[in-house]
């Protein structure tokens, strides 16, 4: 009978805990392929929302996810408990880690009040929502009860798919198309991640609340602008005393008691840097879980550069990034205003880290801002635009978007698309898209042109750089100046290897399933490592065939090149046309003809220029 009752009680909890999660979920998650338009946050809204969810939330390290129970039965006593995760983080060993929310702000800063420090350890005694879960005999539970609410934890909530995993789900797919939406679902950032990040935002912004009560520190770049994907770093924006970042503070104080403040004695730049020496000394010295502090301070953006150890994250401070964060909204707005452009971008993504364009260290080659960048012109510049242009947002803007940086940078654009006018009519397939990017970006001229996704259209280049993509916000930066020759033409190499793997991929699909699933196909053969197949450019040697794009007439003028799914390239000669169209469709007919005898794949003889040989060498490997 007890038993019994204990169940009702135990399952009715277990109910309503599932449902504020489901709510909360729907309300919350930045997953824009699942919400109608109303129901969709701004920016803003998501930022406030994820910011007060982080201080409701206390994060305990457990000896392993056994302990929820006994840990949400001790913490009850604070209040209610909404949602719980778990999650781990590999070091020597394995460290466990509980994240509690509660449902108001002053429950979990009971929880952290009452809190004691640890009299075994000669630690700074910071208060902090980082907390240990200490062992005793008192709160043990009996076994079915700890079963049944065990049901009310997420558990393993960081867990990145593997890639074998992943591939082998990517495998079974019905068709590139969910392939893709597949890839994205599976390694986008998921409601722990955000929950980890907005908690390491809100440790600094209380670090620094004492002398700074209106200090705000918000995450901003790919954790929140919906191109983020499971372990991507967090970059970190804290102002001292500015209020809410990208809210317009229209009120202006009455009082005549003002304060006393220290005169800056040095200019903006060095006042950042000293300010930035300090707060980095300080999250050095103080701050739980903060480690491995590297100061970046000469750099055009001065940063600060720690690893976080309770939450598993790189996080990457500045001060002085404004438009970094307005960026990031617009970013943002653009996932938000199509369901295809977040999937297509992470397909993008991948493509270039896996065949090595990318690098998460900085150097001389593309970042992954700069083909975001891409994605975007390209989308910008489709016959049918999925995206409208930047200026059209700049030119729809009311009085509350405008937001000038202290630098005078206007970073003042309309939050409400339909104030633009802009309306899509493009009902292209995901997979179509992809193989339009590569097919565009295969025919442009980075050698003269310079993308302006404010104009939505290609410009004369202003400079010598190898890739000028202009900045949306400081239009005289290029956002890609790091990026070498050497590196552009291996993009462009891979852009035209990528079309053509694409293209016979996208014929491949049609083949019947079960010869299909034996092997690799669709946009796994675009993410095949290349380490032995990356062809270098080689800038002394004249190559000693013609590139079959050099056959074609380049319409590069002041327009842009309008994408068009099929072929809109016009040919000089009817016969050089004839021959191209042979060259393709020879190869077609070898590349089928390959993939129906996959086991024994013979020799293929190629005339042709290097990427298209490449293409067939993977095939051949399959
Ligand atoms: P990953 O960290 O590689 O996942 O991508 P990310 O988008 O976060 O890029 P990154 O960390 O390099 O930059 C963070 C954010 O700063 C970007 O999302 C942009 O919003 C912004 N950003 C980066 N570079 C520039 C730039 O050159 N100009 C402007 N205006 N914003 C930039
Ligand atoms: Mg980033």
């Amino acid at each position: 009978m007890v038993q019994s009752s204990i169940m009702i009680y135990a399952l009715k909890r277990l109910q309503k805990f599932y449902l504020i999660r489901k709510d909360f979920v729907r309300k919350y998650t930045n997953s824009a392929t699942t919400l109608s338009a109303k129901d969709r946050l701004s920016y803003l809204e998501f930022i406030q929302l994820r910011q007060s969810e982080a201080k409701r939330t206390i994060v305990v390290q457990v000896n392993s996810e056994k302990s929820y129970l006994e840990l949400s039965n001790y913490c009850k006593t604070y209040g209610n408990i909404v949602s719980a995760h778990h999650y781990d983080v590999q070091h020597e060993d394995d460290h466990h880690y509980i994240l509690l929310e509660f449902s108001n702000e002053e429950e979990a800063s009971a929880a952290i009040n009452d809190s004691t420090y640890n009299i075994d350890y000669t630690g700074v005694p910071v208060r902090s929502p980082f907390l240990w879960f200490k062992a005793t005999d008192k709160y043990q539970l009996k076994k079915n009860e700890l079963a049944m609410q065990q049901i009310g934890l997420n558990i393993d909530g960081n867990r990145t798919i593997d890639n074998e995993r992943l591939n082998n789900l990517l495998l079974a797919s019905s068709c590139i198309e969910d392939q893709i939406k597949l890839l994205y679902q599976q390694t986008k950032l998921n409601d722990v991640g955000l929950r980890l990040r907005f908690l390491a935002a809100l440790q600094v912004q209380h670090a620094v609340s004492g002398m700074f009560p209106n200090a705000n520190a918000q995450p901003f770049g790919s954790s929140v602008n919906g191109f983020g994907r499971m372990g991507c770093d967090l970059d970190l924006i804290l102002r001292l005393d500015k209020g809410v970042i990208g809210k317009t503070n229209t009120k202006r104080s009455e009082s005549r008691l003002v304060f006393h403040t220290k005169e800056n004695l040095s200019n903006g730049r060095s006042q950042i840097q000293r300010q930035m020496e300090t707060v980095g000394d300080m999250l050095h010295l103080f701050l739980p879980g903060v480690f491995h502090v590297r100061r970046i301070l000469q750099a055009r953006v001065p940063i600060i550069k720690y690893h976080h150890e309770h939450l598993n994250l790189e996080v990457d401070l500045s001060m002085n990034n404004l438009t970094g964060f307005y960026m990031s909204e617009l970013l943002y707005m653009f996932g938000e205003l199509d369901e295809r452009v977040r999937p297509l971008m992470f397909c993008v993504r991948r493509w270039a880290n896996s065949c090595g364009l990318t690098n998460p260290s900085p150097g001389r080659w593309i970042t992954n801002f700069s083909l975001t960048c891409l994605v975007i012109f390209f989308l910008q510049n489709l016959e049918q635009p999925i995206l409208p242009t930047i200026n059209s947002l700049f030119r729809s803007a009311s009085q509350e978007d405008v937001h000038i940086t202290e630098d005078g940078i206007n970073c003042s654009f309309t939050r409400d698309f339909k104030r633009t006018g802009f309306h899509c009519k493009n009902k292209s397939q995901i997979n179509e898209l992809l193989l339009q990017f590569f097919e565009f970006y295969s025919q442009f001229d980075f050698h003269n042109r310079a993308l302006s996704l404010n104009e939505g259209r290609d410009l004369p280049k202003p400079d010598h750089s190898a890739l000028y993509i202009i900045n949306p916000l400081e239009q005289i930066l290029n956002v890609s100046k790091n990026v070498s020759l050497e590196e552009c033409e291996r993009l462009r190499i891979e852009i035209r290897n990528g079309a053509w793997l694409l293209e016979s991929e996208i014929e491949y699909s049609t083949i019947p399933k079960s010869d299909k699933y034996s092997t690799s196909w669709g946009i796994l053969n675009l993410f095949k490592s290349h380490e032995n197949t990356i062809t270098r450019p080689n800038f002394f040697l004249k190559p000693r065939m013609m590139e079959i794009k050099d056959l074609f007439d380049r319409t590069g003028t002041d327009n842009p090149t309008p994408v068009n799914g099929n072929s809109s390239t016009k040919f000089k000669n009817l016969i050089v046309k004839k021959q191209v169209q042979n060259i393709k469709s020879q190869a077609r007919t070898e590349i089928k003809q390959m993939h129906l005898n996959a086991t024994t794949s013979s020799a293929v003889t190629m005339t042709t220029t290097t990427p298209i040989k490449k293409t067939l060498k993977s095939k051949r490997s399959r």
